[in-house]
C-alpha cells in the first residue's frame, strides 16, 4: 500500500481475489461518505454511496461535472434493485438475465430513497451491475449501492486503468484502487425502459441487434444518430449531450477508402508541420507504417472491436500528455463494437468529419 499523495491512498488489489480486508476497509470509507475510485469492466468508477446526497455532491465537486447530469446506481444482487425503482418492466428482467453483471446499464422510474442529488434531479435512475469481482465486493461492503460515473475530469477521456484516475484525481478523492487495465474500455450501452419502447441511449459493448435479439423492437435514441449533433438533436443522456472525451488538440476523423485516407491524411499532416504544428495520427496497424508525422499511434487491428476499444481513451490521453496541436484520425467500423467505437470517436472530435473518394 502506498500514499499517492498527502489525501488518496493508492491501494494495489488483485482483480480477480480481492484482500477481503481491504475491500472492508474502502468500504467503509464509503459507508462514512467518502470517494473511493474501482475498476469495472468498462471503465473506472468514481463511486460514491449513492443514497447519501452529500457523497454524490462530493463526486460533482471532484470531477468538476455540472450536477444536472445524473450518475449511474451500481449494484451487485438483484434484490437490491427492487427498493429503488417503481417498476420493473419485463423485458428488463429478460435483458438482465442476460446481461447482468455485464456492460449493461438500465434507466427506470425511481422511488423516493434515491437522493435527487444522485439522479440529477431526474425522476428517473440509472442502474447498472458490474461484471468485476473487485466492484461487486465494494458494493456489497458499501451497504449495497454506489453511485460512480467515469473516474475522470469532466471532458476527459473516461479511464481505462488506475493511472488514468490518478492524473485526474489523485488529491481530490479518498482512495483508488488499482486492478490493472479494464476488460473492456468503452462505458457500458445505457437503455431507457421508462418508454413505451425500449430506447438505446449510449452504445456500448452490447450493440443494438444484441439488444434486439432479446427484446425485439428497439428505438435508438434520435440525438446519438449520425448527423444528430449538426442538427441539434440532443441525446436523451444528459452526459451524452456535452463535448466529450475531448484531447486537448483538434481531431479530425478522415474517412474513405484506405488509399485516399492515408493520401488525404499524409498531405494534411505535412501541411500542418510546416506551419510548425506538432501532429499526431491515429491508424490501425495495417496502415499505421503509411504515415509520416511528428507521432503516429497505432491503435490496432482494424477488425478486432476488442483491441480498438481496450486502446481508444488511453491514446487519446497520451496526445494530451504529448501536447500535440493537431490529431487526424481514420474511422474504425468494427464489426461488433463499431458503433459505440465511432460515437466516442466523433465526441472527441466534435464530430469533424472529412469523406475522401
Ligand atoms: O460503464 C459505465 O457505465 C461507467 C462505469 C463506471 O460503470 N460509468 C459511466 O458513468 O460511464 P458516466 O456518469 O460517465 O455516464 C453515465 C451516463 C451519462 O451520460 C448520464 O447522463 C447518463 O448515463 N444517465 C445517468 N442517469 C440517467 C437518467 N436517469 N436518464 C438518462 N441518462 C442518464
Ligand atoms: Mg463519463
Amino acid at each position: 500500500m502506498q500514499q499517492c499523495d498527502g489525501k488518496t491512498e493508492y491501494i494495489v488489489l488483485d482483480p480477480d481475489s480481492p484482500d477481503a480486508d481491504l475491500i472492508r476497509r474502502a468500504g467503509e470509507i464509503l459507508r462514512e461518505g467518502g470517494l473511493v475510485a474501482f475498476p469495472t469492466e468498462t471503465v473506472y468508477g468514481l463511486g460514491g454511496d449513492a443514497l447519501n446526497p452529500a457523497a454524490s455532491e462530493k463526486i460533482y465537486a471532484a470531477k468538476g461535472r455540472p450536477s444536472d447530469n445524473p450518475l449511474i446506481v451500481h449494484i451487485a444482487d438483484m434484490e437490491h434493485l427492487v427498493p429503488i425503482v417503481r417498476e420493473l418492466p419485463e423485458k428488463a428482467v429478460q435483458l438482465a438475465e442476460v446481461w447482468w453483471p455485464g456492460p449493461l446499464t438500465m434507466i427506470f422510474h425511481k422511488t423516493d430513497i434515491v437522493p435527487d442529488e444522485t439522479s440529477g434531479g431526474l425522476p428517473t435512475v440509472a442502474v447498472r451491475m458490474p461484471n468485476h469481482p473487485v466492484a461487486l465486493a465494494l458494493i456489497r461492503a458499501a451497504g449495497g449501492y454506489i453511485a460512480a460515473p467515469s473516474a475522470n475530469t469532466s471532458g476527459r477521456p473516461s479511464p481505462t486503468n488506475a493511472q488514468h484516475v490518478a492524473e485526474d484525481l489523485s488529491g481530490k478523492i479518498d482512495m483508488i484502487l488499482d486492478s490493472g487495465p479494464v476488460r473492456i474500455g468503452l462505458e457500458s450501452t445505457i437503455v431507457d425502459f421508462t418508454e413505451d419502447v425500449p430506447v438505446l441511449l449510449r452504445p456500448g459493448y452490447i450493440n443494438i441487434e444484441m439488444l434486439r435479439k432479446i427484446l425485439g423492437e428497439v428505438r435508438v435514441d434520435p440525438g446519438i444518430r449520425n448527423g444528430a449533433a449538426e442538427k441539434g438533436v440532443r441525446p436523451k443522456a444528459p452526459g451524452m449531450r456535452y463535448r466529450h472525451y475531448a484531447p486537448k488538440a483538434s481531431l479530425t476523423i478522415v474517412e474513405g477508402p484506405r488509399e485516399s485516407v492515408t493520401g488525404k491524411i499524409n498531405e494534411l499532416a505535412a501541411k500542418a508541420m510546416d506551419e510548425g504544428k506538432k501532429v499526431g495520427i491515429i491508424a490501425a496497424d495495417d496502415t499505421a507504417s503509411c504515415y509520416h508525422a511528428s507521432i503516429v499511434k497505432d491503435i490496432g487491428d482494424r477488425n478486432t472491436d476488442k483491441e480498438i476499444a481496450q486502446h481508444l481513451f488511453s491514446v487519446l490521453r497520451e496526445f494530451d500528455a504529448e501536447n500535440v496541436d493537431i490529431i487526424y484520425s481514420e474511422s474504425f467500423n468494427t464489426p461488433r463494437m463499431g458503433q459505440a467505437i465511432m460515437n466516442r470517436l466523433l465526441k472527441a472530435a466534435g464530430h469533424k468529419v472529412l469523406s475522401v473518394p
